[in-house]
């Protein structure tokens, strides 16, 4: 097992009715900015219930963070937090809203140039505390200290991890879920399966449990994936599924393991230049990347292929090959197709793709640090 260090402080608030004690999450008095995407969470009622919850603060609301969030909605917040002197922010939404309000909350004390946080790793000493209500499962952004933005003018999609933005509470009501479109549903189980994929397909580190707790997650995706999509109100099945997305990406299942993000880095690319969901590009990008470094992952493929997809016959090159089928198939079953051209992107996209990664310094990619730019080109490539 490789040395670590371990710490999420995010407070988890858990179930069907928990919004109703976010008050006492909030220290007495603050002025509390509720930040919201495109208006789901007014329709279905949650940004009401949350208001309830906060009938006793002072709230303003900032809305309009869309899917990708974007610097330049978001400086519009930054600006609004600056001059209203809010002190806590309230993430409402999917992981787009938390992972732009984790932004907001690094921005508005920081003196500089708030882009350089994402495009120079500029390092951030304060941030405005913040919590979050969750609507979709999927990024793991509830529990983690990861933000993913994009700035539209130059469709950069980068990214600035920080201790300093662990939100500090997150309520996770499944019922909150029950509205979400199948797309988004099936956009959240991808996800969460990359996630774990990243930090699992890999190589034996003798890291039993965060092994075995992996495969766990990921049968369980496999499980209630299809359920959360043929029985969208079914509470169990969508409490399941989020505290699996939850617990993919808080940094459990990663401590003391080697890890890739390969897939996710060509993913951001493709959404930068081409707009396809998150969990499109991964669901693209994942069955190529495995083909392409099937031997490095040789032992964790065989691993995978016999405890996540029950592939004991045959020769290596076999399971190999039918544990990678099985990962495609399942993506292609919940509707989330795996191949560049099903989205209408042919090869001339490639040398563009290539370009971003090479002008984002994503040249020596994955647990080896040996996915250069021509090993991504493959990649592209076979998902076209
Ligand atoms: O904007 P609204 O109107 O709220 O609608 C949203 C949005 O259109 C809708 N939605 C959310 N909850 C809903 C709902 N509709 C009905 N009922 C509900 N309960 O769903 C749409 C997508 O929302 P979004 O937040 O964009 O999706 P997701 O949670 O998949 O977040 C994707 C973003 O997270 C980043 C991605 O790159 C992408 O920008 N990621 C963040 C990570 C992190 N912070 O650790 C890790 C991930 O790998 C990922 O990169
Ligand atoms: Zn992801």
């Amino acid at each position: 097992m490789l040395n670590f260090t371990f710490h999420n402080p995010t407070r988890i608030l858990f179930g069907e009715g928990q919004i109703a004690e976010i008050a006492q999450e909030i220290p007495a008095g603050a002025r509390v900015l509720i930040t919201y995407g495109g208006g789901s969470v007014v329709k279905t009622g949650t940004l009401d219930e949350v208001k309830r919850a906060l009938k006793d603060f002072t709230v303003l609301e900032f809305a309009g963070i869309e899917p990708n969030p974007t610097y330049e909605t978001l400086m519009k917040a930054v600006e609004l937090a600056r001059s209203e002197r809010v002190d806590f922010l309230l993430a409402v939404g999917g992981g787009s809203v938390i992972d732009g309000t984790k932004f907001i909350a690094a921005a508005v004390p920081f003196t500089g140039e708030p882009w350089d946080i994402l495009a120079k790793q500029a390092p951030i000493s304060e941030a405005l505390p913040f919590g979050s209500v969750l609507t979709l499962p999927a990024t793991g952004s509830e529990m983690n200290g990861g933000s993913v933005v994009t700035r539209k003018a130059t469709q950069d999609k980068l990214f600035f991890v920080n201790p300093l933005v662990y939100p500090r509470f997150s309520v996770l009501d499944p019922t909150k879920t029950y509205t979400l479109p199948p797309r988004q549903v099936a956009n959240g189980v991808v996800d969460a399966f990359t996630h774990i994929a990243e930090q699992y397909l890999t190589y034996p580190a003798d890291a039993k449990v965060q092994d075995r707790f992996a495969e766990g997650l990921l049968l369980t995706l496999i499980e209630e994936g299809p359920k959360a999509l043929a029985e969208p109100e079914n509470y169990a099945v969508r409490a399941n599924l989020m505290w699996t997305a939850t617990l993919a990406l808080n940094g459990l299942i990663g401590a003391g393991a080697p890890q890739d993000w390969a897939t996710h880095m060509l993913g951001h690319e493709i959404t930068a230049l081409h707009g396809l969901d998150h969990a499109q590009t991964l669901a693209i990008v994942l069955p190529a990347m495995l083909q392409v470094r099937r031997e490095e992952k040789r032992a964790k493929l065989l691993q995978y292929a016999e405890r996540v997809w029950g592939l004991r016959e045959g020769d290596e090159e076999a399971r190999i090959d039918g544990a990678i089928a099985q990962t495609r198939d399942f993506f292609e079953s919940l509707q989330v197709p795996t191949h560049l051209s099903s989205y209408g992107i042919g090869a001339e996209a490639i040398a563009p793709l290539l370009a971003k990664l090479e002008a984002h310094g994503m040249t020596a990619l994955g647990e080896h640090q040996d996915v250069g730019l021509e090993r991504s080109r493959a990649v592209y490539a076979l998902a076209v």
